[in-house]
Parts: C-alpha cells; structure tokens; sequence
C-alpha cells in the first residue's frame, strides 16, 4: 500500500488512486494518457493559504498575491485564480495574453520580463498595469509612451538587492553563495544604474514610481534568508526615497516568489532534503521584517501594498502526470533479474532539465494503489533518449496497461515540455470534485508540424 503522506490530498480508495473525487484510472481512460491533470481544491486551498497567512500578520496594508503566471500559464487556471481575487505577475507578452485571456483585473497584474519592447509597454501603459522596469532605457520608453497616450506609466523598480550580512550557499547551485548569485543573475536593473536613475523622476510627469520589486528567487527555504532579502529591499527603499525627493515612498512593495513547495520535490533545485517551514513561518518574517526595518528606517508601513508571488509553492501539489505502461521487459539472462516498463510519457514532458537524472516526484500505481510495492522495476519513458523516469524503483509488479502517476507535478512541468522525437505534447484537464474537463487539449501530430515549411525548390 502507498503511503500517500507526500501529499494527502489524495486518497486511494477499494486500491485506486483517487485525485478530489476522481478516480484517477477513469480520468486516464476517459482523457488519454500521458496528462496533466490539476486539482481546483488544491490550487484554491494553496492561494487562500498564502492570502489569509500573510494577511493574517499584515493588517496595516493589503497583501496582493500576484501568482506566477509561468509556473502554469494555462487561461481556465487563470480564470480560476482570478475568481478567487488572486493577481499575477507576468513574464513578458505571452503570459500578459493569458492574464488578459484569465480576466485578471488590470491592477492586480505586473508585467515583468527582460527586454520589453515597444507594444508590450504600449498595452500596459494603455491598460493601467503597472510595469516592472528591468533596466534604465524602460523608463524612458514608459515616459515617451505615457505622453504619446495623454496617460500616466505606473512603474515599479527591480531592484537587486544585496543582503551584505547572508552567508548562505544557493539551493539551486551548493557551491555558490546567495549574496553573490542575486548580483551576478542578468535580472533586476543594477543598483548603480538604479541610482542614475532617481533624479529622472522628477522630470518625468507621465511616470508614476508606485513602487519596488525583487524576485531572489528558491535560493533557501531558511526564514534567515527571508530576512535578509527583505531587510536589503528596505534598505534600497530608503536609497530611492532619498534619491527621488518629495518625501517618496512607495505604495507597492513586492517580495517576488521563491517559496518551496510544501513537498518540495522540484525538478530544478539541487538541494531540497531539509525541513520546509509552514507558510505562517514565512509570513511572519517577510511582513515582520519589513514593518521592523522600515520603522527603523522612519517610514511607516500603512496602506502599503505588500505583495508575494508564489509560483512553484501555490502550483506544485495542485497537480498530478497520468501516465500507462504499454510494454513490460523482463531479462533474466546472464544472472539477471531485470525489469523495465515502458511507458507513454517521456523526461520531455516532465522537465527533468540537467539537474536531476531521474525526476524527484513520487510515483504511484493509480489502479494496484494498495497492493504491495515489492517488485523492482525501471520506469522509462518512450523517447529514444536514456529517459529513465524511475530506477529500479519497487512497485506492484506492473503490466501493459497499468496507469501510473507522478505526484506534485503542477509547477513548471507542462510549460517546459516539447517535441523532442516530433511527439505531442500532452493536455491537461482540471477536476473540480467529481468533474474532470479539458483545460487545455493534447497537440496533435498535425499541430506538431504547423510552423514546417517547404520551401517552393524543395515541393
Ligand atoms: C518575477 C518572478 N516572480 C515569481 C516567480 C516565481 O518563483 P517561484 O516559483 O520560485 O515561487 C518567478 C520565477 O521565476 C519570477 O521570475
């Protein structure tokens, strides 16, 4: 029997693994495998968790969650965030579309993105939402934009914040410390050219300063980090507030993301084997901190708008891969005793990116939940690659047909999947208690040829 310990939001009932009210095998049989597949309860329980806690500590200002977009950029999930009154931030024009597409409110989104060109700024200046400056010529084209519209640029500050007193090596990368990887990363503007900045301002009448914003990133779960980022955040505060004049202070101050996932089991962190502290703990030590160092500093925190932007910590357990085995192999020459089950999905469509060989997630037999995990066997995807999806891990003894499961896959898997071996990629559907509709349909071969062109001499 698997000990679904790793996430207890699903159940397994008469030996099915059951996803809300689903049974898994159903959805797989219904929708086709390998799928993506979301729980709304889930989702909804993780954002209503990062807004009560943080709002719980906060009662001075509002906090704005602004999920990130990225971790899964699917509209009808938008659409579902966005009835709950969760904003986002948004990685350049495509994720802008699906927050427009996900009816998030104009104010509740933040676009951000490395080299804005000249429509994205157009369409924000346009729509009222507030733009994230990742480097100084943004400014300019904000303030040009702005007049050309008879409109005011809402634009907040990326800055790189330098926690001096953090000692701390990077989850992503163990050899390297925090405090340098948040200065050498190519994004944020850098502070010296943040400083050239601030008397512009003034001069600017068609750009509003709302705020600023940093995203350090999954760099530790450790509060202490926590502390430190915020701590360097207020300390740039008071730099721009004295750099700007007319008494500035901001209305908008975002933290970025960089939560762990409650299970923590992610494709693209190095270093995840130690505790993970409970989201009340982070909430007390961003809104703490920064009401302590900004009073020290001799601002007040009211009405201020503190925003977080959880991406893997709100998406990471709302999803599960379905996936079926369509052959069995069994050597048993050569004093071997070796299994291997090949299955439909493939390490392309599950992100495995350099950092792991094996994908970190829990796997489990969606229809021999409960029977014993006893029998060693190689889980494989079907590319031509190495594609080992689980080594000699134990499992029911599996035959053709079985459908699988991969836990805590619903950040940053389905957006990184792609053609390799001109394979479709998988859709994904959303249960909602005992429903289960497509959110986003599986590619078809056709599709996956779409953008091929002949050229006439080769017809
Ligand atoms: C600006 C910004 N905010 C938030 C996030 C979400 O980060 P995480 O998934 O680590 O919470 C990212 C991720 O890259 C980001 O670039």
């Amino acid at each position: 029997m698997k000990d679904l310990k790793m996430n207890p939001n699903l159940s397994i009932r008469d030996g099915r693994l059951f996803i809300e009210e689903m049974d898994t095998v159903d959805i797989a049989e219904k929708f086709g495998t390998p799928l993506f597949v979301v729980s709304e309860k889930i989702l909804v329980e993780n954002y209503r968790a990062f807004q009560n806690s943080f709002q719980k500590y906060y009662p001075e200002g509002r906090i704005r969650v602004m999920a990130a977009v990225k971790a899964n950029p699917t509209v009808a999930i938008r659409r579902l965030l966005s009835r709950e009154g969760c904003g986002c931030d948004t990685f350049g024009m495509g994720e802008l579309e699906t927050a427009l597409r996900g009816n998030v409110p104009y104010e509740d989104i933040a676009v951000n993105g490395s080299i804005k060109g000249p429509e994205i700024i157009e369409k924000a200046v346009d729509l009222g939402i507030p733009i994230i400056l990742d480097n100084k010529d943004e400014l300019d084209m904000c303030q040009e934009e702005a007049a050309k519209q008879g409109k005011t640029a809402k634009v907040l500050l990326r800055i790189k914040p330098y926690m001096k007193d953090l000692d701390e090596p990077s989850d992503f990368f163990p050899a390297r410390l925090i405090r340098d990887m948040t200065q050498t990363v190519k994004y944020g503007i850098p502070t010296s050219e943040v400083l050239e900045m601030l008397p512009k301002f003034a001069k600017m009448p068609n750009v509003k300063l709302e705020g600023v914003h940093t995203h350090a990133g999954r760099h530790s779960k450790k509060p202490v980090f926590w502390k430190a980022l915020v701590t360097s955040i207020v300390d740039m505060i008071k730099v721009i507030h004295d750099g700007v004049g007319n008494d500035w202070r901001p209305e908008i101050v975002s933290v970025g993301g960089g939560f762990p996932a409650e299970m923590d089991k992610e494709t693209r962190v190095a270093v995840t084997d130690y505790e993970t502290p409970h989201i009340e703990d982070f909430a007390q030590v961003v809104t703490g901190t920064f009401r302590d160092e900004m009073n020290r500093h001799g601002f007040s925190t009211d009405g201020i708008i503190l925003e977080i932007e959880p991406g893997r910590a709100m998406y990471n357990e709302s999803g599960i891969h379905l996936f079926k085995v369509h052959n069995m192999k069994h050597e048993t020459a050569h004093g071997m005793d070796y299994q291997w089950a090949e299955t439909d999905t493939s390490e392309t469509f599950l992100s495995i990116g350099g950092l792991n060989v094996v994908p970190p997630f829990d796997l489990v037999s969606c229809n021999k939940a409960d029977q014993p995990y006893d029998t060693k066997v190689d889980v494989v995807g079907i590319t031509c690659n190495y594609d080992c999806l689980a080594e000699q891990t134990k499992m029911p003894q599996l035959e053709k047909g079985d459908i699988l499961a991969f836990l805590n896959t619903g950040s940053y898997i389905e957006p990184y999947t792609c053609n390799f071996n001109a394979l479709p990629r998988p859709g994904m559907v959303l249960v909602s208690g005992d429903t289960c509709e497509w959110v986003k349909m599986p590619e078809t071969q056709d599709e996956v040829f779409s953008r091929h062109v002949v050229p006439e001499r080769l017809k």
